[in-house]
Parts: structure tokens; C-alpha cells; sequence
């Protein structure tokens, strides 16, 4: 039987160059936000941990910003993607590790920036990451989250779960922007900011990268077609089943000692 793990590593190892190549993650609002969060930062952050790195699009983004990247990733495809794209890009201040969120081999307070891009709704023990975070990240540092949020309305949350599922077994949950809140006290850091952005989940696309089976493709379909009007209007399905989410982005500070 597998454990969420091996569905992860089925999932994203045979995806390192979709994710390379997909305009999602290697471009957008966020990614942009997020190098105006970093380079505004004095001093620079020294060392800078991408947790679920993926192909590596916030790694190259801040690397330039930031004493070192430390890119991680349970998926060594990624990783390799990762190492061999810094490498091309002639970024030498990135390494990458592979470990999770949930267990990160660093000491105490030993971090300046903590960041992650549009992972968080794949880790299972998100309260024992959100823990480890708060250990590494030392006094005056920065956390920088972007995630696709979970909506606040119930019955939309529930059919983009439902969705999300069906489109890709490693999915565990979208969260609120109230759920996030909390884990973010959790972690010891204080809100500085909170982004939105509207994204459009071209349909075609979004299938294609996680290499969806056929017949969940059309499951999910069935559902947004028979979706209720309110999940309709608040996803904005559009007739080629291609729908809108909201993508956010939190900047937080972990206090001074
Ligand atoms: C959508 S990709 C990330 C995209 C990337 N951050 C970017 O900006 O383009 C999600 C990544 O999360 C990783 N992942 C899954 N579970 C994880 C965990 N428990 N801890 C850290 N990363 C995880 C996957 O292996 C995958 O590479």
C-alpha cells in the first residue's frame, strides 16, 4: 500500500521539466511581490531556504537577493531540474537538499528567510513544518508564503478540494487565509503583509501537468458542470472547464530578540 510519500514521489519526479516550462510557476504577480519583499530587505537576508522548491522558480527569483538559497524538495527529479537550471542561469549561491518541510536539517534559529511557493497544500503534518519553521527561522527573520487559498465559503472550499484530489493525488488541502493566520502565530511571526491575486487555471494545461488519468479529468468536469451557482460564480468556471482561484502571498517577521 503507499503512503503519501511515495504518492508524491510518483507524482512530481516524472514532472521536474512540466514545472520548469509551466507559465504558472515560472512567472507571475506573486513571483514578482515576492523579489520586492526580499530585495526591500536590509541587511540582505544571509541564508534563504525555498521549501518545495519544484523546478526552482522562486530559488532563481531570490537567489540573486540573498546570500545563499538552500532549495528543498523530497523530489530529486526537482532537485536535479533545479541544480542543473542554476547552473545554466550561472546562479552560484544555490544548493539544494533533499528533505520535507516537516523534518529540515538546520539548526535552531540558524535562518534569515524562510520561503515557499504553491507547496504547502501538499504537506501532510503542516502543524510539525509550520514547528520546524519557527525553530530555524532566527530573531528578525522573514517568512515568506505564497499558496493557492483555501476559499472561505464552505461549500466552494469543498468542491476545490474535491477538484484538486481528483487532479492530483498529492494534494492534501488548500488553506484559508484564517487557517493561515493561525499557523503563522503558530510559528512565532507577525503579519506584515497579505497579496491576492486572481488566477486563471487554464483547464487544458492544469490536466496536462499533472498528467491527470482521462476519466478523472472527466469527473471533475461532471462536478464543475453540475456544480451549484454559487460555486460556479465563485470559481468563475468558464465552458472549456478552465476556472479562477485566488493566489496569496503572506510576508511575516519573526520578532527580534
Ligand atoms: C508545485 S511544486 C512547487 C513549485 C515551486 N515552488 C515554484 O515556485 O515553481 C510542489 C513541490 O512541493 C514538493 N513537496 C511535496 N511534499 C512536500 C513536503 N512535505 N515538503 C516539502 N516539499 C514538498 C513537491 O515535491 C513539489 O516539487
Amino acid at each position: 500500500m503507499n503512503t503519501h510519500r511515495d504518492t508524491v514521489h510518483a507524482q512530481f519526479d516524472a514532472r521536474a521539466t512540466d514545472y520548469l516550462s509551466s507559465s504558472v510557476h515560472a512567472a507571475g504577480p506573486d513571483l514578482r511581490r515576492a523579489v520586492e519583499c526580499v530585495a526591500g530587505l536590509a541587511p540582505c537576508p544571509q541564508r534563504a531556504l525555498d521549501l518545495g522548491c519544484g523546478a526552482g522558480h522562486l530559488s532563481f527569483a531570490l537567489a540573486p537577493w540573498v546570500g545563499s538559497v538552500c532549495a528543498l524538495d523530497p523530489s530529486p527529479a526537482m532537485l536535479a531540474q533545479v541544480a542543473a537550471q542554476a547552473a545554466a542561469r550561472g546562479l552560484d549561491n544555490i544548493e539544494t537538499v533533499r528533505a520535507g518541510a516537516e523534518s529540515l536539517p538546520f539548526a535552531d534559529a540558524s535562518v534569515d528567510l524562510v520561503a515557499t511557493r504553491y507547496s504547502a497544500h501538499h504537506w501532510t503534518a503542516l502543524d510539525t513544518a509550520i514547528d520546524e519553521i519557527g525553530r530555524v527561522l532566527a530573531p528578525g527573520g522573514h517568512l515568506l508564503l505564497i499558496d493557492l487559498e483555501a476559499p472561505a465559503d464552505a461549500l466552494v472550499d469543498t468542491h476545490l478540494q474535491a477538484i484538486e484530489l481528483l487532479r492530483d493525488r498529492s494534494h492534501v488541502r488548500n488553506r484559508s487565509d484564517a487557517e493561515w493566520r493561525a499557523l503563522l502565530q503558530r510559528a512565532g511571526v507577525e503579519l506584515l503583509a497579505l497579496e491576492r491575486w486572481d488566477t486563471r487555471l487554464e483547464f487544458a494545461s492544469w490536466i496536462a501537468r499533472m498528467r491527470t488519468p482521462p476519466a478523472h479529468a472527466a469527473v471533475i468536469r461532471a462536478l464543475l458542470d453540475s456544480a451549484p451557482s454559487e460555486v460556479r460564480e465563485a470559481l468563475r468556471v468558464e465552458p472549456c472547464g478552465s476556472f479562477h482561484v485566488s493566489t496569496a502571498l503572506w510576508w511575516a517577521r519573526r520578532p527580534a530578540a
